[in-house]
Protein backbone atom coordinates (compact mmCIF):
# COMPACT_ATOMS: atom_id res chain seq x y z
CA UNK A 1 0.00 0.00 0.00
CA UNK A 2 0.99 3.01 -0.79
CA UNK A 3 0.48 6.15 1.21
CA UNK A 4 -0.70 9.48 -1.76
CA UNK A 5 -0.07 13.05 -1.84
CA UNK A 6 -3.36 15.23 -1.07
CA UNK A 7 -3.71 18.07 -2.84
CA UNK A 8 -4.65 20.92 -1.55
CA UNK A 9 -6.36 24.35 -2.89
CA UNK A 10 -5.58 26.31 -5.20
CA UNK A 11 -5.10 23.05 -7.26
CA UNK A 12 -6.77 22.99 -10.27
CA UNK A 13 -7.22 19.34 -10.20
CA UNK A 14 -9.70 19.75 -7.22
CA UNK A 15 -12.28 21.59 -9.37
CA UNK A 16 -12.24 18.67 -12.25
CA UNK A 17 -15.21 16.17 -12.74
CA UNK A 18 -14.32 12.70 -11.84
CA UNK A 19 -15.09 10.16 -14.41
CA UNK A 20 -17.46 6.94 -14.12
CA UNK A 21 -15.38 3.71 -12.79
CA UNK A 22 -15.89 0.98 -15.50
CA UNK A 23 -13.84 -2.11 -14.53
CA UNK A 24 -13.82 -3.64 -10.82
CA UNK A 25 -10.54 -4.66 -11.30
CA UNK A 26 -7.59 -5.24 -9.00
CA UNK A 27 -6.43 -1.85 -10.07
CA UNK A 28 -9.46 -0.31 -8.40
CA UNK A 29 -8.90 -2.87 -5.20
CA UNK A 30 -5.27 -0.95 -4.96
CA UNK A 31 -6.49 2.26 -5.66
CA UNK A 32 -8.87 2.14 -2.53
CA UNK A 33 -6.80 0.48 -0.47
CA UNK A 34 -3.98 3.78 -0.99
CA UNK A 35 -7.14 5.87 -0.25
CA UNK A 36 -7.51 4.52 2.97
CA UNK A 37 -3.64 4.47 3.81
CA UNK A 38 -3.55 8.12 2.82
CA UNK A 39 -6.95 8.61 5.00
CA UNK A 40 -5.59 7.01 8.10
CA UNK A 41 -1.94 8.42 7.71
CA UNK A 42 -3.87 12.05 7.40
CA UNK A 43 -4.03 11.24 10.98
CA UNK A 44 -7.45 13.62 11.48
CA UNK A 45 -10.03 12.76 8.20
CA UNK A 46 -12.55 10.82 8.46
CA UNK A 47 -13.56 11.01 4.73
CA UNK A 48 -11.13 11.24 0.92
CA UNK A 49 -12.40 11.40 -2.11
CA UNK A 50 -10.25 10.16 -5.47
CA UNK A 51 -9.45 13.64 -6.92
CA UNK A 52 -8.38 14.35 -3.66
CA UNK A 53 -4.87 12.21 -4.68
CA UNK A 54 -5.44 13.37 -8.19
CA UNK A 55 -7.22 10.55 -9.28
CA UNK A 56 -10.21 11.27 -11.64
CA UNK A 57 -12.14 8.46 -10.56
CA UNK A 58 -15.81 8.62 -8.89
CA UNK A 59 -14.07 6.49 -6.23
CA UNK A 60 -14.69 7.84 -2.18
CA UNK A 61 -13.68 6.28 1.08
CA UNK A 62 -14.72 7.10 4.34
CA UNK A 63 -14.29 5.34 8.20
CA UNK A 64 -16.22 7.03 10.71
CA UNK A 65 -15.20 5.15 13.41
CA UNK A 66 -17.79 4.09 16.19
CA UNK A 67 -16.38 3.87 19.74
CA UNK A 68 -13.05 3.76 18.36
CA UNK A 69 -13.90 0.46 16.23
CA UNK A 70 -12.96 1.16 12.33
CA UNK A 71 -15.54 0.96 10.21
CA UNK A 72 -14.04 2.02 6.26
CA UNK A 73 -16.67 1.80 4.10
CA UNK A 74 -15.77 1.95 0.24
CA UNK A 75 -18.00 3.56 -2.40
CA UNK A 76 -17.28 3.47 -6.37
CA UNK A 77 -19.86 5.77 -8.58
CA UNK A 78 -21.94 6.91 -5.28
CA UNK A 79 -25.11 8.86 -6.04
CA UNK A 80 -27.65 10.36 -3.61
CA UNK A 81 -31.20 9.37 -5.13
CA UNK A 82 -32.93 11.48 -2.64
CA UNK A 83 -32.14 14.43 -0.24
CA UNK A 84 -34.18 15.17 2.66
CA UNK A 85 -36.06 18.80 2.94
CA UNK A 86 -35.03 19.05 6.31
CA UNK A 87 -31.30 20.95 6.78
CA UNK A 88 -28.92 21.24 9.56
CA UNK A 89 -25.76 23.26 9.65
CA UNK A 90 -22.77 21.58 10.88
CA UNK A 91 -19.10 22.51 11.34
CA UNK A 92 -17.05 21.07 8.40
CA UNK A 93 -13.26 20.79 7.23
CA UNK A 94 -11.19 19.12 4.49
CA UNK A 95 -8.11 17.67 4.14
CA UNK A 96 -7.37 19.85 0.84
CA UNK A 97 -8.38 22.72 2.88
CA UNK A 98 -6.06 22.11 5.62
CA UNK A 99 -6.63 24.28 9.01
CA UNK A 100 -10.17 25.69 7.99
CA UNK A 101 -13.19 24.70 9.03
CA UNK A 102 -16.81 26.56 8.75
CA UNK A 103 -20.54 26.28 8.70
CA UNK A 104 -21.87 24.49 5.58
CA UNK A 105 -26.01 23.84 5.36
CA UNK A 106 -26.75 19.83 4.28
CA UNK A 107 -29.97 18.11 3.82
CA UNK A 108 -30.17 15.90 6.89
CA UNK A 109 -30.46 12.63 5.81
CA UNK A 110 -29.28 11.25 2.62
CA UNK A 111 -30.60 7.85 0.35
CA UNK A 112 -27.07 6.89 -1.25
CA UNK A 113 -26.48 4.17 -4.15
CA UNK A 114 -23.07 3.10 -4.89
CA UNK A 115 -21.18 0.12 -6.05
CA UNK A 116 -18.88 -1.58 -3.92
CA UNK A 117 -15.32 -3.02 -4.78
CA UNK A 118 -16.71 -5.87 -6.70
CA UNK A 119 -18.92 -3.85 -8.52
CA UNK A 120 -22.44 -5.20 -6.32
CA UNK A 121 -24.35 -2.77 -6.38
CA UNK A 122 -25.67 -1.30 -2.58
CA UNK A 123 -27.93 1.23 -1.43
CA UNK A 124 -28.48 2.80 2.13
CA UNK A 125 -29.74 5.97 3.99
CA UNK A 126 -27.25 8.34 5.93
CA UNK A 127 -27.83 10.47 8.98
CA UNK A 128 -25.75 13.17 11.22
CA UNK A 129 -21.96 12.41 10.42
CA UNK A 130 -22.15 9.85 7.63
CA UNK A 131 -24.82 12.35 5.80
CA UNK A 132 -22.59 15.11 6.25
CA UNK A 133 -19.51 13.01 4.81
CA UNK A 134 -20.98 11.26 2.24
CA UNK A 135 -22.94 14.73 0.76
CA UNK A 136 -19.11 16.29 1.20
CA UNK A 137 -16.97 13.75 -0.57
CA UNK A 138 -19.50 13.32 -3.24
CA UNK A 139 -19.39 17.16 -4.11
CA UNK A 140 -15.44 16.44 -4.57
CA UNK A 141 -16.32 14.09 -7.26
CA UNK A 142 -17.78 17.03 -9.20
CA UNK A 143 -15.25 19.58 -8.30
CA UNK A 144 -16.88 21.40 -5.34
CA UNK A 145 -15.29 22.02 -2.24
CA UNK A 146 -17.03 22.35 0.89
CA UNK A 147 -15.86 26.37 0.68
CA UNK A 148 -17.93 26.83 -2.57
CA UNK A 149 -21.07 26.75 -0.15
CA UNK A 150 -20.14 29.43 1.70
CA UNK A 151 -20.36 33.22 0.89
CA UNK A 152 -17.81 35.03 -1.63
CA UNK A 153 -15.95 36.82 1.22
CA UNK A 154 -15.38 33.52 3.81
CA UNK A 155 -14.67 31.73 0.72
CA UNK A 156 -11.61 34.50 0.23
CA UNK A 157 -10.60 34.58 3.68
CA UNK A 158 -9.97 30.54 3.58
CA UNK A 159 -7.73 31.01 0.89
CA UNK A 160 -6.17 34.08 2.36
CA UNK A 161 -5.36 31.88 5.32
CA UNK A 162 -4.20 28.87 3.85
CA UNK A 163 -1.89 30.86 1.61
CA UNK A 164 -0.02 32.25 5.31
CA UNK A 165 0.16 29.03 6.13
CA UNK A 166 1.98 27.89 3.08
CA UNK A 167 3.97 30.69 3.35
CA UNK A 168 4.72 30.31 7.04
CA UNK A 169 5.48 26.40 6.87
CA UNK A 170 7.97 27.37 3.78
CA UNK A 171 9.97 29.67 5.96
CA UNK A 172 9.68 27.15 8.90
CA UNK A 173 11.56 24.37 6.95
NI1 LIG B 1 -13.00 17.28 1.61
Amino acid sequence: MTTLEILTIPDTRLKHKSTVVESFDQNLKNTINDMFETLYASGNGIGLAAPQVGIKKRIVVIDIKEEDASNPIAFVNPRIIEFSEEKFINEEGCLSVPEYFAEVERSKQVKVEWYNDDGKKKSATFNGLMSICIQHEIDHLDGILFIDHLSKLKRKLAIEKLRKIKKKNKADE
